[in-house]
């Protein structure tokens, strides 16, 4: 299937309707043609995917589940959530699967709208929060302390007021940034006696201690908390559509109630996903080359005299100084190298993500150039 460069760019402008238009990328930069994946040569560093998923398991489960395709898959639903409620000692009914975990996060976020305030962080993952304030909600983020860390103690204090959900993202993106795990529970703890509070832990499983940095034993407790993962990051998935939320079951009813969540699930999606959830030799692969892709990058961004912020994901925020991000951006892109550009007031922060290792060299080899052409 051919398009025309006219019918392609009208195709673009149905995604850009959505109103994220800093994250819209020409169509034409995945592929001319029918194609699924990015245009050959391109290094796709911009939006946290997992460059060598899927996992084997995940492919066999996707091309044998295909052929069952005809059927609904409501029992493999069921039988993802036992094995996510086994795992974390929880049951069938603290889990709710969605498509994506965009898709849990914003209908949680449109319900709790109708009954008081969105509390959220400042520079953070954001397309739950945009839609839910394009529908009316009362949406508060509040400032990053200076250093581009969250600003838990105001968040905190906020959240005693008409407050009926606390949305923080650990580790945060774009910060790529982790809150010490002991300081975060207690903190949560707190809040979660006015509000229920979300942790959007979609990096947990890229950080060098899962186990310590998750929040999940505080729905274990009992507390009014719920955990957001997704199988986009270090599964490899972000193409299948598959997320999680974990919480108590009044929580988990009003996701199941309020949206379409196990309605827009596919045969494809769940099946790779329960093949991968207990893939450990794959996690541990992936996360190997997560941290190995980040070295080449520190070591390139630092003999390039740039700073960053410290990771404890798959990307990196970058320092640029004086330098545009957007302006940055477009110069990588004359290298066939995809990046993001400035997040609002942040104009000089540009965030990588950590592809495979050879796209990530030539995101290295590119900055002199880049640097020497938007020096002033
Ligand atoms: C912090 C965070 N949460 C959630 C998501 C959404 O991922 P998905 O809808 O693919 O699960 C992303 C994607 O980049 C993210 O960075």
């Amino acid at each position: 299937m051919k398009f025309t460069r006219r019918q392609l760019i009208r195709k673009s402008a149905h995604f850009a309707g959505i109103g994220l238009a800093s994250n819209i990328i020409p169509f034409p930069l995945y592929a001319e043609n029918l194609n699924y994946g990015p245009k050959e040569g391109l290094a796709r560093l911009h939006w946290n995917e997992n460059y060598y998923g899927p996992s084997e398991r995940a492919i066999e489960a996707i091309k044998t589940s295909s052929f069952k395709g005809a059927y609904y898959p409501d029992h493999l639903v069921d039988y993802l959530k036992s094995m996510i409620a086994d795992y974390n000692g929880l049951d069938n009914a603290n889990i709710a699967i969605s498509a994506g975990s965009t898709q849990a996060l914003t209908i949680l976020s449109q319900v709790k709208a109708r009954q008081g305030t969105i509390l959220s962080t400042g520079l953070t993952y954001d397309v739950h929060l945009s839609l839910a304030k394009n529908s009316g909600a009362r949406v508060i983020r509040v400032n990053d302390n200076e250093d581009m860390t969250i600003d838990l103690q105001s968040i905190e204090s906020l959240s005693r007021k008409n407050v009926s959900v606390v949305f923080i993202v650990n580790p945060n993106n774009p910060s790529g940034m982790i809150i010490n795990s002991e300081l975060l529970r207690e903190s949560v703890k707190r809040m979660s006696e006015n509000a229920l509070v979300v942790v959007d832990e979609a990096y947990n499983e890229v950080t060098s201690e899962p186990e310590t940095n998750s929040m999940v034993d505080l729905v274990r407790d009992g507390y009014n908390v719920a955990i957001s993962r997704t199988f986009s990051k270090i599964y490899g998935l972000a193409g299948q559509r598959v997320g999680y939320m974990i919480g108590q079951p009044d929580v988990i009813n009003e996701i199941r109630f309020n949206g379409t969540g196990e309605a827009s699930l596919s045969m494809a999606g769940v099946s790779a996903a329960i093949a991968s959830y207990e893939d450990k030799d794959f996690m541990n692969f992936s996360r190997d080359k997560i941290n190995q892709a980040k070295e080449i990058v520190e070591i390139g961004l630092k003999s390039n005299g740039l700073s960053y912020l410290p990771s404890e994901t798959n990307f990196i925020l970058v320092n640029l100084g004086s330098i545009d991000a957007d302006k940055f951006r477009d110069e990588m892109l004359k290298e066939n190298i995809l990046i993001r550009g400035k997040y609002g007031d942040y104009h000089n922060w540009s965030r990588v993500s950590m592809g495979n290792l050879s796209d990530v060299q030539r995101y290295v080899d590119a900055i002199p150039k880049a640097l020497t052409n938007l020096s002033v």
